[in-house]
Formats: C-alpha cells, sequence, structure tokens
C-alpha cells in the first residue's frame, strides 16, 4: 500500500470534531515514511440539506466510491425532519456501496471501567464482535402508511431477507470466527415468532457452517441475548445477526464495554468492489456538539479498522495499542476532544 485516498464525512454535530482526531492519527501512525494519505471532504448532513434540500446527490456517491476507503463521523440532526438523513444519506451509502458487514467489536480495555460487576466481566472479559447485516431486514424501506392520520392508520414495516443477503454475511462470520481463537459463533435472532426470517438465517447457519466444521455455534433470540449481555458477556465471540437486532445489541454492547464513546464500527463490502466506511457507533450528539469535549475514541478506533481493512495491519495495531495505553492511563479528569487526539497521536 502506497497511497491512501480517503473520503471523509463529517457530517453532523459532533462529527466533524471527532473526525478531525481521526485524521490526526492517520497522518500520525501513517507518517512521512508510509503511504501518502489524500483526504477529500464532502459535505453531506443536515447543513446541505438545509441549504439545497439535498441528502446524497448522485454525483457526489459517484466520486465517494472512487476512493479507497470512507472515514464517517455522524449522521443526523435535531432540525432535519427524524429519517430524512437517515434515509437520505448514511443508509443510501451502507446499501448503494453493498456494506453488508456492518463489523461492530465490542472489547474491554484494561483501565476501562464496565457498568456490569467485575465477577459478571472476569473471567473472560469482553471481547466479542458483532458481524450485523447491513443491507437487509427492517432498513430496506419496504413500508408504508394507509389512511395516514385516521383512527384506522395502517403502517407497514416488512423486514426484507434474501437467501443471497443472510448467505454472504453468515459467511464472513463463519469466517471471522474460524480466525479467532475461540472459533464460536453466535446466531441472534426470533425465530419462535420471526418465522420466516428467522427459520431462513438458522438454516443457511447450518448449512454454511457445514464448511466450517471447526467452528462452533450457538443460538439465542434476541431478548435472551441482551440477558446474557448485562450478565455473562464472557461466552460471545462472534455473534451474527440482523440489521435492527444488530443496531441494538451493539448499544448494549457499547455499553457495557466502557460507552458509546469507545465503540468503533466499519461498513464493510467484503469483496472491495465498493469502498467500506468507517465510523463510530455514536450519532452526532447535538447536546454537546461544538463545544469540543466530545470523545474522539470511537472515531480513533474505526480508523484502526480502516487501516486494518486497506491491509495496513502494522499501523492499525499500532492506533490500537496507542488508544489502550491512553485508556489505561486516562483518570476521570474530563478532557477535550483534541486534548484526547494529541494524547493518542503522541504515542505513537
Ligand atoms: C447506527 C445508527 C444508525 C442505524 C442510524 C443513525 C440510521 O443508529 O449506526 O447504529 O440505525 O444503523
Ligand atoms: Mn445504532
Amino acid at each position: 500500500v502506497t497511497s491512501l485516498d480517503i473520503a471523509v464525512i463529517g457530517g453532523d454535530g459532533i462529527g466533524p470534531e471527532v473526525v478531525a482526531e481521526g485524521l490526526k492519527i492517520l497522518e500520525a501512525v501513517t507518517g512521512p515514511a508510509g503511504p501518502k494519505v489524500t483526504t477529500t471532504e464532502y459535505d453531506l448532513g443536515a447543513r446541505r440539506w438545509h441549504a439545497t434540500g439535498e441528502t446524497l446527490p448522485a454525483s457526489v456517491l459517484d466520486e465517494v466510491k472512487a476512493h479507497d476507503a470512507i472515514l464517517l463521523g455522524a449522521i443526523g440532526d435535531p432540525t432535519v425532519p427524524s429519517g430524512v438523513l437517515e434515509r437520505g444519506v448514511l443508509l443510501p451509502l451502507r446499501f448503494a456501496l453493498e456494506h453488508y458487514v456492518n463489523l461492530r467489536p465490542a472489547k474491554l480495555y484494561p483501565g476501562v471501567e464496565s457498568p456490569l460487576a467485575v465477577e459478571r466481566v472476569a473471567p473472560d472479559g469482553i471481547d466479542f464482535v458483532v458481524v450485523r447485516e447491513g443491507t437487509e431486514g427492517p432498513y430496506v424501506g419496504n413500508g408504508g402508511s394507509l389512511r395516514t392520520g385516521t383512527p384506522h392508520e395502517i403502517a407497514t414495516e416488512v423486514s426484507v431477507n434474501t437467501r443471497f443477503g443472510v448467505e454472504r454475511v453468515v459467511r464472513d462470520a463463519f469466517a471471522r470466527a474460524q480466525a479467532r481463537p475461540r472459533r464460536h459463533l453466535t446466531l441472534v435472532h426470533k425465530h419462535n415468532v420471526l418465522t420466516h426470517a428467522g427459520h431462513l438465517w438458522r438454516r443457511t447457519v447450518e448449512e454454511v457452517g457445514a464448511e466450517f466444521l471447526d467452528v462452533e455455534t450457538a443460538y439465542q433470540h434476541v431478548d435472551a441475548a441482551t440477558i446474557f449481555l448485562a450478565t455473562d458477556p464472557g461466552r460471545f465471540d462472534v455473534v451474527v445477526t440482523d440489521n435492527l437486532f444488530g443496531d441494538i445489541i451493539t448499544d448494549i454492547a457499547a455499553a457495557i464495554a466502557g460507552g458509546i464513546g469507545l465503540a468503533a464500527s466499519g461498513n464493510i463490502n467484503p469483496e472491495r468492489r465498493f469502498p467500506s466506511m468507517f465510523e463510530p457507533v455514536h450519532g452526532s450528539a447535538p447536546d454537546i456538539a461544538g463545544q469540543g469535549v466530545a470523545d474522539p475514541t470511537a472515531t480513533v478506533l474505526s480508523v484502526s479498522m480502516l487501516l486494518a481493512h486497506l491491509g495496513l495491519v502494522d499501523e492499525a495495531e499500532r492506533v490500537e495499542r496507542a488508544v489502550a495505553a491512553d485508556l489505561a492511563e486516562r483518570g476521570s479528569a474530563p478532557r477535550s476532544t483534541t486534548a484526547v487526539g494529541d494524547a493518542i497521536a503522541a504515542r505513537l
């Protein structure tokens, strides 16, 4: 890898603030001797929508597609009707770029406090990864309203699960499980109620599992999974689940592993047909936007995932180690967004 061409979407709220720190780390870890980093910023989100009414113009999508990867801050703003930016910017990027693997690691780093009782975290610690399907499920927008505003209003939101879509994400999750020491994969769904989709997922795990006989599999209904995430997170290694269940359980996963300020993610197109997109799991946090107090750690860890995805494994590990060292020595004194970025950069 001799060059990195990154599309940068700061987006809304604290997005641009945390992304600036992520880029600081990217520059610091690659250094003058490393690959040449080029960044192009794209103005997407509330500001653009208010100014032009646009969400994700086709020309911007085309330009973004030409990069090696995307670094995204956050999309969503209280001054814009709910759903407009989410359905207009973020989800179209995930769908158009075939980010069917939404990868969300949950790792409790030394020195970081979990809200769980110590004995619940020990002895296995928290170190699992959720492979959230990213392109299907109830997110596809297959629904509608009838008789809106009447007492007989009907709203549907149909979950779409294709054999193709389920199989490709399940296969990816098996491969990730196989590459980890524990080789364990848990399917999380709700097949006792969502019988159609649930059985498709279950059958697919069974069938694909025949290609991965060294991976042990387990199944949990999503409601039970939330109990185990709060009482016995050590049982999880790799979790594969649908788009909406994955959205929900990865917030719990973030909470038990030190908070949403530390949770990183990658929206990955494993075939590399399109650039993958890396973003903190947290949102735009409008209540603290512009104050310079947001924790950029989740974005920095997302940069580590970006580097690993692009084959810069050594750089990725250096960033993760720098974050781990910073976390280990982090006191309770509040630090500004830039101070955290500087402290991590100084360790590189
Ligand atoms: C996330 C977010 C998004 C999602 C929203 C902003 C559309 O909650 O990345 O988890 O639901 O996927
Ligand atoms: Mn979410």
